[in-house]
């Protein structure tokens, strides 16, 4: 069956979305066994990165939830005018609708999920929350079973670059790494609603919502931002054993939820504690499965497409006579078979750990049989030597495994080297 799907605004993660879809198609229907096709894209004008020759293009929006050929919308302009009027018309249309629009359905969701439900339709929204980490999916599936009891995370990029960039430069001011940030394009023009927390407050909102099955609280949030932070809070909070993280928290109290977003010392050894850069990473403590969590990249337009194809997918498969039964999320007839490598084809960086007899030139035969196997070293420790022997370790380059063994086997012939060299996979993730 082929399911025509129309996407609307054709930015960063519009065109993503539109490439992702076609460049993949084979691997999709393989999983679903459907043919999801792009029919109609509706965009101001045509993005430098996508070939729209195979597609109708309109520069009128609503023209794609009138589309009799599109059975899903996906809507990627972000911001509530028109793209609230534009969802309640596809929904009015039967159309199913996908959205990274995080602001409008923590504004707008009661009223679009009512809609949806007297429609008959689906609206999805992976995509708005955590950009390609697929968390929505994780609570409302995986975790299925389990009562959510609360929910801590890193949910915006933006902040969390400039607190790690704070820290690592021990006394750079908010100030200073905002406009770094803006530089390097982590940091919008205006930045408030990342720096301010509102950005963190829609998806805290929408998770709230998944978690506990509440309406979205948009308004009773409480959202503070990390512009007051300073160097010296960051020193400080270390001293004491902490990183200054900018959460959203949720929790279900006897009392009712708390709806937190604001800057949180986290000890040092604590896992969220360790996500820097422009990471998102969420933490979920549900019974009875306890604290899971999960960790990527936030934004960016591959892994936000990834999340809206994963949604457009979701659809196709709920739909009455859609999708072939997948158990291993293949459909029977794709599975194929693809060989198992053997480790000594496998490639890896590696480490070695040699006891040698301190006498000259034993570092110039390593290197010798090392350079001979095209093997490159990244990194070397030798530590003093004791009753004239001395350890040695080693980093090497990237190499096939086959190439290694063969390595070793001429080092462990050398008269200088005294034990059995150690080998251990150094793995880049
Ligand atoms: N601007 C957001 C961030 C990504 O910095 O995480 C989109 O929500």
């Amino acid at each position: 069956m082929e399911i025509g799907v129309g996407i609307c605004g054709l930015g960063t993660v519009g065109s993503a979305t539109f490439n992702l879809i076609r460049d993949n198609a084979d691997e999709i229907t393989r999983k679903t066994g459907e043919v999801i096709k792009v029919v109609q894209v509706g965009c101001r004008r045509d993005p430098p990165d996508c070939d729209l020759s195979s597609v109708d293009v309109t520069r009128d929006i609503f023209d794609v939830v009138k589309n009799p050929d599109v059975s899903i919308v996906i809507e990627l302009i972000g911001g509530t005018d028109p793209a609230l009027e534009l969802i309640k018309q596809a929904i009015a249309n039967k159309k199913h609708v996908v959205t990274a629009n995080k602001a409008l359905l923590a504004l707008h969701g009661d009223e679009i999920f009512a809609m949806a439900h007297e429609a008959g339709v689906f609206v999805k929204f992976e995509a708005a929350i955590a950009g390609g980490i697929p968390l929505v999916k994780a609570i409302r599936e995986g975790l299925v079973s389990n009562r959510i009891e609360w929910l801590a995370g890193i949910i915006n990029g933006t902040s969390n670059y400039i607190l790690s960039e704070m820290e690592v430069a021990g006394n750079r001011s908010f100030d200073e790494v905002l406009v770094e940030a803006q530089e390097l394009g982590y940091a919008e023009a205006d930045p408030t609603f990342d720096v301010e927390g509102i950005d963190a407050a829609h998806k805290l909102t929408i998770l709230a919502s998944v978690a506990f099955g509440i309406p979205l609280k948009f308004e009773a949030t409480y959202t503070e931002g990390i512009s007051h932070i300073t160097p010296d809070d960051i020193r400080f909070a270390s001293e004491l054993g902490y990183r200054i993280k900018h959460l959203g928290i949720t929790r279900k109290t006897l009392n009712g939820v708390e709806l937190r977003v604001h800057p949180t010392l986290v000890e040092k050894e604590q896992m969220l504690a360790q996500i820097d850069g422009v990471m998102n990473a969420v933490m979920v403590g549900s019974s009875p499965a306890g604290a899971t969590m999960y960790y990527g990249a936030g934004a960016g337009g591959g892994p936000t497409a990834s999340a809206v194809v994963a949604d457009v997918v979701d659809v196709v498969r709920t739909l009455e006579g859609g999708g072939e039964v997948a158990n291993l999320g293949f459909v029977p007839d794709a599975i194929e078979e693809l060989p198992i490598l053997k480790m000594s084809d496998i490639t890896s960086c590696y480490y070695l750990k040699l006891k040698v007899l301190d006498k000259p030139g034993v570092m110039a035969r390593i290197s010798t049989i090392l350079s001979q196997h095209n093997i490159s070293i990244e990194a070397l420790i030798q530590k003093d030597a004791r009753s004239g022997e001395a350890p040695i370790a080693i980093i090497t380059n990237e190499i096939m495994e086959r190439s290694l063994d063969e390595t070793i086997n001429e080092l462990q012939e050398l008269d200088e080297v005294i034990d059995r060299v150690v080998h251990i996979r150094v793995q880049a993730l």
